[in-house]
């Protein structure tokens, strides 16, 4: 099923799509039983391909988004929460029954890739394939700086910040925390953040005492 980006609220015998109408959407679906719900005063551009059956690709958030979606594989879901925006990020999908969810209130840069997959097989000598991937979990209020990669089988918790150019390859279940470099590691912890420039926030904090 190929949708012009003018379509809204479509559902054929196949696939159920809930996306507003006029906006940035370019969308292929190939496969059926499928839900792509986006609101309808999402902001930005999104660039959606879905191949398999039985996925899921929900967006709550109406804030801005650049975002590039591929989904190859069936029974998967890729969530984005309500309040979260991101400037350029790519989510991959390819292995049954997997999903990368993403909390509300975050902040994405650009040139940011989360994966699920490895994409290709790495096997034992016996054959055995060693690199299965499933889920990706981004907590709410996380920032994710620019030039990230976000690889299977991995989390972010809750109001932590993830350093420019890291690669994030296992989970962190603590909170308020940043983690950087390559393989991203904990580099401070008991942080929080805010949107607002530091000089700004700094400026607003003294003019409050
Ligand atoms: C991660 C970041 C938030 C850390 O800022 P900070 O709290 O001032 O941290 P510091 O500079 O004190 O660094 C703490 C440690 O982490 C290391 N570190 C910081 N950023 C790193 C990165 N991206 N990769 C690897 N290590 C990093 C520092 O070298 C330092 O190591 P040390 O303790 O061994 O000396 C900042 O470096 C960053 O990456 N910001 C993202 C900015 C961005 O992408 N903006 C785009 C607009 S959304």
């Amino acid at each position: 099923m190929y949708l012009p980006t003018w379509c809204n609220k479509k559902i054929d015998s196949e696939n159920f799509v809930d996306i507003p109408k006029w906006k940035n959407i370019r969308i292929s679906i190939k496969g059926k039983n499928n839900n792509v719900s986006i609101p309808q005063d999402m902001r930005g551009k999104m660039k959606i391909k879905i191949h398999g059956n039985d996925n899921k690709l929900i967006i709550k958030s109406s804030e801005d988004l650049d975002v590039r979606v591929t989904i190859s594989c069936s029974n998967a879901t890729v969530e984005i929460g309500k309040g979260t925006n991101i400037s350029g990020a790519s989510f991959t999908v390819f292995e049954n029954n997997s999903s990368i969810k993403i909390g509300e209130d975050c902040m994405f840069s650009k040139d940011i890739e989360v994966w699920c997959s490895d994409a290709h097989s790495i096997c034992d000598k016996e054959g055995k394939v060693l690199n299965i991937g499933k889920n990706v979990e981004i907590g709410n209020h996380v920032w994710i700086g620019r030039h990230c990669y976000i690889t299977k089988n991995t989390k972010i918790a809750d109001n932590s910040i993830v350093g420019w150019c890291s690669n994030v390859t296992r989970k962190f279940d603590e909170p308020n925390v940043i983690i950087a470099g390559n393989p991203a590691q904990i580099v401070k912890r008991n942080i929080s953040w805010r949107r607002e420039r530091p000089q700004n926030l700094l400026d607003e904090q003294q003019n409050a005492e």
